[in-house]
């Protein structure tokens, strides 16, 4: 697993390497305002070549990689090469595919700027682009070199996609570290700092998702479904709103199958209501919803299973949960808001 270094430490890590290494830059049209601040954070970095690639998840493409792999070939860069990802989870998720592939892989740091990035995605070495209709149907397992954790590039981050990370960070509440709980008003660095800690953790036991690694996937179930359900419609949510509803409901599933409490289920519902409004989920809506948990690709044999919490930091993986209790989850769901 890859360190990860947080400010200054991760600075002065990236100065060094620098002042032996040639690097690269991977950035989005967002994320290159970031790069103000990485000039300032490392000054090493002021004259490093910078390869821009449109912002934005539907440019999660292989066609976008091509365009990165040609402009690592016009800067000459070769199995030495460091790639350094400034970005949020696209470009840390196809600047990781690109390294790992270019002439059979060339060295990469993460440089996370979006808070999704700092606590999921630029960590635990999952790469890859969306193929085929499909996300994240293409990639590698492949550890970058370092993370670099510097929670200043947040300032320049939409709320909407700030809370988009709020969701993973209290995911990892649930599932492994309640006391990141306390944290939420208070003190964001700590927050950060603990909610990688989980996700490393997590990582660090099953680094290729044979069990362990699972527990990730609280929320996602139902959450990835709703996703994709509204992908096309008026409604569009952010993985994160989908997935807080989707930790509501399989709360609720906790209670019922793995004895999770009353007072904890509330606790948890309180949480996410204190970051996301409830989506508006018809019956219709609903059904389609169901359909596509069939299709998840994390399941196995066409049964759906699902990750449930005993108790607030404790989680279980493969529960199997009948259709009759899944429709009392959409209606606790609807009629708790
Ligand atoms: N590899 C993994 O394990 C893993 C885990 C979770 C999510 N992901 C992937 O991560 C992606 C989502 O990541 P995301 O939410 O960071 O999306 P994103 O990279 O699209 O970033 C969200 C938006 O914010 C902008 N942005 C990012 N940082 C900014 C900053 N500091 N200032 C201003 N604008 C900024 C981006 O340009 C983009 O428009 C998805 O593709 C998902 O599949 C991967
Ligand atoms: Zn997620």
């Amino acid at each position: 697993m890859s360190p990860v270094y947080f400010k200054e430490q991760g600075w002065r890590f990236l100065h060094d390497l620098l002042a032996t290494e040639k690097a690269i830059i991977l950035c989005d049209s967002n994320t290159k305002q970031c790069l103000e601040y990485l000039n300032v954070a490392c000054p090493k970095t002021v004259d490093l070549p910078v390869i821009e690639m449109p912002a934005g998840e539907r440019n999660k493409t292989l066609k976008i990689c091509e365009m990165v792999w040609y402009q690592l070939t016009d800067h000459g860069a070769d199995r030495n090469t460091v790639l350094l990802n400034v970005g949020g989870g696209v470009v840390t998720d196809l600047g990781g595919f690109v390294a790992s592939t270019f002439m059979r892989g060339i060295r990469l740091v993460n440089i996370p700027t979006s808070l999704l990035g700092m606590v999921d995605a630029a960590i635990g070495g999952k790469t890859g682009i969306d193929f085929g209709g499909l996300k994240n149907m293409v990639g590698t397992f492949s550890q970058p070199e370092t993370v670099l954790i510097d929670s200043n590039f947040l300032k320049t981050l939409a709320s909407r996609h700030y809370r988009n990370g709020l969701a993973e960070v209290l995911k990892h509440a649930f599932i492994s570290d309640s006391s990141i709980l306390d944290l939420m008003e208070a003190n964001e660095d700590e927050l950060i700092s603990r909610s990688v800690q989980v996700k490393m953790d997590v990582v660090l036991r099953d680094e290729f998702e044979a069990g362990e690694r699972k527990k990730l996937n609280f929320g996602h179930t139902i959450g990835h479904a709703i996703e994709s359900h509204l992908l096309d419609s008026e409604q569009a949510v952010l993985h994160g709103e989908a997935i807080a509803a989707g930790m509501i409901m399989e709360s609720w599933l906790s209670q019922k199958i793995v004895g999770l409490s009353e007072a904890e289920l509330n606790s948890i519902c309180v949480a996410v209501d204190s970051v996301f409004s409830r989506i508006a989920i018809s019956e219709s809506d609903w059904e389609a919803i169901k359909k596509l948990l069939v299709y998840d690709k994390k399941n196995r044999d066409g049964q759906v299973q699902f990750v449930l919490i005993k108790s607030i930091g404790t989680a279980i993986i493969d529960q199997p949960v009948s259709e009759t209790l899944l429709d009392e989850a959409w209606k606790f769901y609807l009629n708790q808001a």
